[in-house]
């Protein structure tokens, strides 16, 4: 009785609003370790749940934002130091008006490049000594120019018919388009509302609540999270919209011109999310939808809550990209459940979330299938590897990125690396002992941040004889793949390693290989096992037996494209134009413009697509290009 009690206590707790009131829970908050990527002082005080209603504005690419921040704070703090970057502050006070009360003093300190800058806010005095509850308004709107927003012309989009707006928060670009603590050990939960034009939707990483009320000047959009997530989780996007369920607690959105293509590709959405739940425990963030962006979306996927942002490129028609939703709804429970407690500990994120995904694709696509992306992810992680040679800190698991931007830290030795190292638990301990495993370590950090350090003394007690196999030391902070790292048994590629090597050799002809039934991976495996330098004539052989400079399918376009840059192979380059100019995944785009970036003529060719290419490109997209126009120079 006493337990059930104290439960109903707790669920009491939970539940009530943390924005004060009679039955508010005492005020406290945990410890959390420093995080060198954010300004903020969390335990200071802390942001716990927010009211945002935001506006966009077109035609200054300016967003409008009042954030009323239900903030805690230990006694005697004055100060509250929150995260932005290009905001203008209007007015902070109580609340919105000079009607709520007197401002608050607020300075923004001197900008970083990579941080932005401080927004430090004096708070009355605390009273008492016990940690207290106040609310923290601020008016503010964004810089056009903002690194965490694009905003898109009609002509950008695929419909053509309306402007859109969407936000891309991680890793450190949340304060860009919010003023907050953004940290990922920081959540808060939110609700608030959108006020959009005429005959545009909006959308964002919570669940809608209710139909759109009709204002003066638009229409009003109404939100809320009730699950506490870190800042570089809240997204929006606002665009005309239109929605198709495939199955009742999924579905996708996208521009009305897309939705039956994006609902037929991504038909197994619901099955997905079954599978998850019997491997590692309840989906408990409600609805699971994706939203299918525009082409110039910067990445492949981005896990929102309850609304995963996708690149369209994920459209191929034959479902052959779909491990990309796979991993996007896997960091429900790794990542967006239990989160990296910064930066450095990305891997935590993003390693799991592989190892996950790739056990979805298996009960969705069967074994043969996840075998195939896993050997693809393993090599890709030597050619990384291989990259990295000469900056070898790159290479380890545990990240050390102080003073850099965090975005650099993407690459595929936190997703592959990390990915091999759960592979490699998991073989020693057996499935049935290691998918509970995971399954606790979920349980037991949910909501919450974890380290790198925590993730290992969870292993070293629950797993103790598998960690007692492995170099823990070694696989987080060392610089090689160990060599007990898994292999993957590569008989599955036997047809397409054979046709490469045959087809290198001269043995057999491009007609004679037997494509026709081979899936999306088996072309990657095949473009990848080709040699370096195959001539030009070896390119126009393949291209006339299987049509590849006409292939829809992105990945492969992309792996062919690049591959006929280097061969110097000519009638592939209108297709590379085009693909460069209309699409702006940076996964695709990087590899691409390097491999041009190689040769005098390539560069001559790489500066002029540039040049039309980056207006429409992503803010993310264009620092990273920028960045490899500077350093190839
Ligand atoms: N969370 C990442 C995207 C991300 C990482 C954005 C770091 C900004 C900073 C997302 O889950 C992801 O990993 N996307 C991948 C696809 C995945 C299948 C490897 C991508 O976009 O390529
Ligand atoms: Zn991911």
């Amino acid at each position: 009785m006493r337990r059930i009690l104290a439960a109903a206590a707790l669920v009491a707790a939970a539940c009530s609003s943390p924005r004060g009131g009679s039955e508010a829970p005492p005020l406290e908050f945990d410890p959390l370790p420093a995080d060198p990527h954010s300004y903020s002082r969390p335990n200071d005080a802390r942001v716990v749940h927010m009211r945002w209603t935001w506006r966009p504005d077109f035609d200054a690419r300016t967003l409008h934002g009042v954030a009323e921040l239900h903030v805690r704070r230990r006694p005697g703090v004055r100060v509250l130091t929150l995260d932005s970057r290009g905001l203008v502050v209007e007015r902070i006070g109580a609340g919105p008006t000079d009607a709520h009360g007197p401002a608050y003093p607020h300075r923004v300190g001197a900008p970083d490049p990579v941080l932005g800058a401080p927004l430090e806010i004096t708070l009355p005095p605390s009273t008492g000594d016990r940690v207290d509850a106040l609310v923290v308004t601020v008016v503010y709107r964004t810089s056009p120019d903002a690194s965490g927003l694009q905003w898109l012309e009609p002509a950008q989009t695929h419909d053509k018919s309306a402007p859109y707006l969407f936000s891309q928060a991680q890793a450190i670009h949340a304060r860009s388009f919010l003023p907050c603590q953004d940290s990922p050990g920081v959540r808060f939960t939110y609700d608030g509302a959108a006020d959009v034009p005429e005959r545009l939707t909006a959308v964002m990483s919570a669940e809608g609540i209710g139909g759109p009320s009709v204002r003066a000047a638009g229409r009003r959009f109404y939100f809320r999270q009730e699950r506490p997530l870190p800042a570089y989780l809240v997204a929006l996007a606002v665009g005309d919209l239109a929605f198709r369920a495939t199955g009742p607690r999924t579905g996708v959105w996208s521009e009305p011109g897309v939705v039956e293509a994006a609902a037929s590709e991504f038909r197994d959405l619901e099955a997905m999310v079954d599978a998850t739940e019997e491997l590692y425990g309840p989906y408990r963030w409600g609805r699971y939808d994706v939203l299918v962006l525009p082409p110039s979306f910067p990445f492949g996927g981005m896990e929102n809550p309850n609304m995963t942002f996708a690149t369209p490129t994920l459209l191929a028609g034959d479902r052959s990209l779909v491990s990309v939703i796979a991993h996007e709804l896997a960091h429900s429970w790794s990542g967006n459940l239990v989160t990296n407690a910064d930066w450095s500990d990305f891997w935590l994120n993003e390693g799991f979330t592989v190892y996950l995904e790739r056990r979805i694709v298996e009960r969705l696509y069967g074994v043969e299938t996840a075998t195939r992306q896993a050997i693809l992810g393993r090599n890709e992680l030597a050619a990384t590897m291989d990259e990295f040679k000469d900056r070898p800190k790159l290479r380890r698991l545990k990240t050390d990125l102080a003073g850099e931007d965090p975005d650099d830290g993407m690459n595929s030795v936190p997703y592959e690396k990390g990915c091999l190292l759960l592979v490699l638990m998991e073989r020693l301990a057996g499935r049935d002992r290691f998918d509970p495993f995971l399954r606790a370590w979920f349980d037991a950090h949910a909501f919450r941040s974890a380290s790198t350090a925590e993730f290992v003394a969870f292993a070293a007690a629950r797993l103790p004889d598998v960690v007692a196999r492995i170099d823990l030391a070694r696989w987080i902070d060392g610089e090689d793949l160990p060599p007990d790292a898994p292999e993957f048994d590569r008989s599955v590629f036997a047809a397409a390693n054979a046709a490469a090597r045959d087809f290198a050799e001269g043995r057999r002809a491009a007609k004679d290989l037997g494509a026709a039934s081979w899936t999306t991976d088996e072309w990657l495996r095949f473009l990848a096992a080709a040699p370096d330098d195959p001539p030009a004539s070896k390119l126009a052989e393949l291209d006339a037996a299987w049509g590849l400079t006409g292939r829809g399918n992105a990945e492969v376009a992309a792996a062919w494209l690049a591959r006929s840059v280097r061969a110097g192979y000519e009638p592939s380059y209108a297709r590379l134009e085009e693909f460069l100019v209309g699409i702006g995944r940076r996964k695709f785009l990087k590899p691409l413009y390097a491999e041009l970036l190689r040769t005098p003529d390539g560069r001559a060719r790489a500066e002029a697509i540039y040049r039309k290419a980056r207006p429409g490109y992503h803010p993310i997209a264009q620092a990273t290009l920028d960045r490899l126009f500077a350093e190839a120079r």
